[in-house]
């Protein structure tokens, strides 16, 4: 039996590499199952992002994966809170990079920082793509 009934992370996921996949997998294996929250291209220019794949396409291929139970759409900062206690979520989960940004939520459910894969992000694929 996992230990966890439902996880949710957040993420981006534009030009969708292996270290998502594997960051997802991972999530996944900890609870019976996996939301995603997905960051809407507004959201994205809020933060200075500028996607390559709109949101519709970054959902879909997320949301067609084995381990991901729902995808749900991100549109600001602050409703965190709001989707764990609304989706009766257990676990937060997401990559080092964040790590203790999202402590807040330890009063609603366990939080969780995974390590990213090393070598590969989307920055960087933009970048050799720019080349
Ligand atoms: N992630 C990971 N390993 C990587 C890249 C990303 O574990 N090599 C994780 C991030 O920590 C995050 C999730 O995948 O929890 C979604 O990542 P995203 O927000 O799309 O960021 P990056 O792929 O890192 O893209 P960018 O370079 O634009 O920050």
């Amino acid at each position: 039996m996992k230990k966890y009934k439902r996880a949710i992370t957040y993420g981006t996921f534009d030009l969708f590499h292996v270290g998502h996949l594997r960051l997802l997998k991972r999530v996944a294996a900890l609870a019976d199952e996996l939301y995603v929250a997905v960051s809407s291209d507004e959201f994205n220019s809020i933060k200075g992002k500028t996607c390559v794949i709109p949101f519709a396409e970054r959902a879909e291929i997320i949301e067609s994966l084995a381990c991901v139970t729902k995808v749900i759409r991100e549109d600001n900062w602050d409703q965190k809170i709001n989707d764990v206690k609304e989706n009766h979520c257990d676990l937060f989960v997401m990559g080092d990079d964040w790590t203790g940004k999202f402590d807040f939520l330890k009063d609603y459910c366990d939080v969780i920082y995974l390590p990213r894969t090393p070598g590969v992000s989307t920055t960087d694929i933009k970048k050799i793509l720019k080349k």
